[in-house]
């Protein structure tokens, strides 16, 4: 059954950024609710928010409209194939600058800054590079108020490729059985393999308290709410559009209901259907 919890503060409990990582079944809505997440922490012009694209199939940034021009996958293969042909110079020194490099990386509007981690590795053990790169990422995002993560599917990539660490766990799903399954999948990896402080299950797609009511949501898994079908939402899909646009209300304020009873508090007040149980 779907229980609604009690919203926690808003940072996460050691004062340091709060970071998201939405996960989920493929086409279950990651991407659109994580551009929503963004949008909806945006909303405090204080707020530095980071977004970071860790799938492959990188549809965060056309959901951002942000152009990506290098990931931090491009910046790994420049090294690695530096030291493979020794054209490089100074591993060591190379190393140094990678931190340069993933900056180089991230473009920024406002106070969104954006990062794409690329395609999944190469064959072969790059392990010093790997760790390094997850250290730049884990340093850069500590300079930022909240960190969002458009995950490929499971959590592990996440904390294998992009950070060790995740605050929030949210994962999506629609009104699949197969999706749920996946959810679930994902939190019982996760509390096994990732440091995280909550995990949350977020249904999108659902026609209203009925549909929601009759779907076999697992006990383990904190209910944080359930999006409408939204036609803002269909149509910036088929058209590759920004989400950041969306209209208030619907699939933008349902968002931010699950935000605050995850205990993310944004600026904008929440009129989110509420699961009941
Ligand atoms: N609540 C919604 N209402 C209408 N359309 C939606 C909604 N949520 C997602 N969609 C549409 O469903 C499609 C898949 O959504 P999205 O890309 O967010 O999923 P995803 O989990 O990121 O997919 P992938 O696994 O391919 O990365 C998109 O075309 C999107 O516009
Ligand atoms: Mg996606």
């Amino acid at each position: 059954m779907c229980e609604v919890t009690t919203a926690l503060p808003s940072e996460s409990e050691d004062g340091r950024p709060v970071i998201v990582a939405v996960c989920g079944k493929g086409g279950a809505g990651k991407t659109s609710v994580s551009a929503a997440v963004v949008r909806a922490l945006l909303q405090d012009p204080a707020h530095r928010v980071l977004a970071i694209d860790a799938d492959p199939a990188a549809g965060l940034a056309s959901a951002l409209g942000v152009e990506v021009t290098r990931t931090v996958d491009d910046v790994r293969s420049d090294l690695i194939r530096q030291v493979e042909s020794g054209s490089g110079g100074d591993t060591k020194e190379m190393l140094s600058k990678l931190d340069y490099q993933v900056f180089e990386a991230i473009s920024e509007r406002g106070n969104l800054a954006f990062l794409a981690i690329g395609r999944p590795e190469k064959e072969g053990c790059y392990c010093q590079v790997n760790d390094l790169l997850r250290d730049i990422i884990a340093t850069l995002a500590e300079s930022f108020d909240a960190v969002v993560i458009d995950g490929e599917a499971g959590v592990e990539q996440i904390n294998r490729r992009v950070m060790e660490r995740v605050t929030h766990l949210l994962a999506v799903s629609d009104a699949s059985a197969r999706g749920i399954t996946v959810a679930k999948a994902i939190r019982d990896v996760a509390q096994s393999a990732v440091r995280y402080e909550r995990a949350g299950l977020v249904l999108n797609r659902i026609r209203g308290e009925e549909e929601l009511s009759k779907l076999p949501i697992p006990e383990e898994l904190e209910c944080l709410g359930w999006l409408p079908e939204d036609e803002a939402v269909r149509k910036a899909g088929l058209e590759g559009g920004c989400l950041l646009d969306l209209p208030e209300g619907g699939f933008v304020d349902a968002v931010s209901g699950c935000l605050s009873r995850f205990g993310i508090h944004t600026a904008t007040p929440a009129v989110a259907p509420e699961p009941t149980s």
